[in-house]
C-alpha cells in the first residue's frame, strides 16, 4: 500500500522530493520499489531524496550507518543520481555547522512531496525524542535509553549504539505536502495509541502529526490493538 503511493507520487511527479525513513518499518517498501524498478515500472533518475537521520559518530561505510542502509536498501539497485539523495553527514563533529547545511538543502529542494516515517515505541518521529518542546530545524539529540535499547537489536551490543543524532526537526516533517506512516506491531501500540488520540504534546512528538492536513498511518491490527473503534455514545 506505501509503495503504491510512492510510486504514484513518482508517476505524477518524475522529479518527486521523497523524505526517506530508515529502520526496520520501510525495508519492505523499499524492496517494492526496487521490484518495480526492475520491472521498468519506476523511473527514480529525477527523484531527489532526504533523510530523516544519521547517527553522530558513524561514516557512510559503517553498515550501521542510515548512509549504508540507504544504498544497501534501495540506492545501489535503482537508477538514482547519488547527488540528489541527502543524509546528514554522521561524521561531521560541528553540529551547528551540520543542521544549518541540512536545512538549506531541505529548503533548497523546495520542501518534501511526500515524506516516510517509523515512529518509535516512545513517539518518536525521525529522532525528536519525547522532550520538553517541539524542536523546529534540524539538530543534533542525545538518544533517549528507550531509542538506545530499541535500536541495541541492529548492533552487537548496546555498548555500540550511538548516542546522538541529527535529525530533521519537526518543521521539516511537517511541512511536507503528504505524511505517510508505518507502524507495525504490538510494541507500536501505546505510541500510535498516544499519537492519535492523546494531546499534541512534546512528550509524544508524533502526536503533532494530527494537525497536519495530509496525514496517513498504515498499520497492522497489533499497532491499532489500543486505539478503539468510536462507539455511538463518544
Ligand atoms: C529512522 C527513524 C526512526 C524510525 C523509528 C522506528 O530513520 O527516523 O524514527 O522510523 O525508530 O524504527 P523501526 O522501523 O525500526 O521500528
Amino acid at each position: 500500500m506505501v509503495a503504491n503511493m510512492i510510486a504514484a507520487q513518482v508517476l505524477l511527479k518524475p522529479d518527486s522530493v521523497l523524505g526517506l525513513a530508515t529502520g526496520s518499518s520501510p525495508i519492505g517498501v523499499y524492496a517494492d520499489l526496487i521490484d518495480r524498478y526492475q520491472k521498468g515500472e519506476l523511473d527514480f533518475t529525477q527523484v531527489r531524496t532526504v533523510n530523516l537521520d544519521e547517527y553522530i559518530g558513524l561514516g557512510a561505510d559503517h553498515p550501521q550507518s542510515y548512509a549504508w542502509y540507504m544504498r544497501h536498501n534501495l540506492f545501489d539497485h535503482i537508477r538514482i543520481d547519488r547527488s540528489n539523495t541527502h543524509i546528514p553527514n554522521g561524521l561531521e563533529t560541528d553540529c551547528q555547522k551540520e543542521c544549518k547545511r541540512y536545512d538549506r538543502i531541505i529548503r533548497s529542494l523546495g520542501g518534501v512531496d511526500l515524506q516516510l516515517l517509523g515512529i518509535g515505541p516512545n513517539g518518536h518521529i525521525g529522532f525528536n525524542e519525547p522532550c520538553g518542546e517541539f524542536v523546529r530545524g534540524t539538530h543534533c539529540v542525545d538518544l533517549s535509553d528507550a531509542t538506545i535499547s530499541a535500536n541495541a537489536r541492529f548492533f552487537e551490543s548496546p555498548d555500540q549504539v550511538p548516542r546522538q543524532a541529527y535529525t530533521m526537526g519537526i518543521m521539516g516533517i511537517l511541512q511536507a505536502k503528504r505524511i505517510v506512516m508505518i507502524a507495525m506491531g504490538r510494541g507500536k501500540a501505546q505510541a500510535v495509541r498516544d499519537m492519535i488520540c492523546g494531546p499534541v504534546h512534546p512528550e509524544v512528538p508524533a502526536s503533532i502529526l494530527q494537525l497536519h492536513s495530509d496525514f496517513i498511518l498504515v498499520a497492522d491490527e497489533e499497532a491499532l490493538s489500543l486505539v478503539h473503534p468510536v462507539s455511538e455514545d463518544d
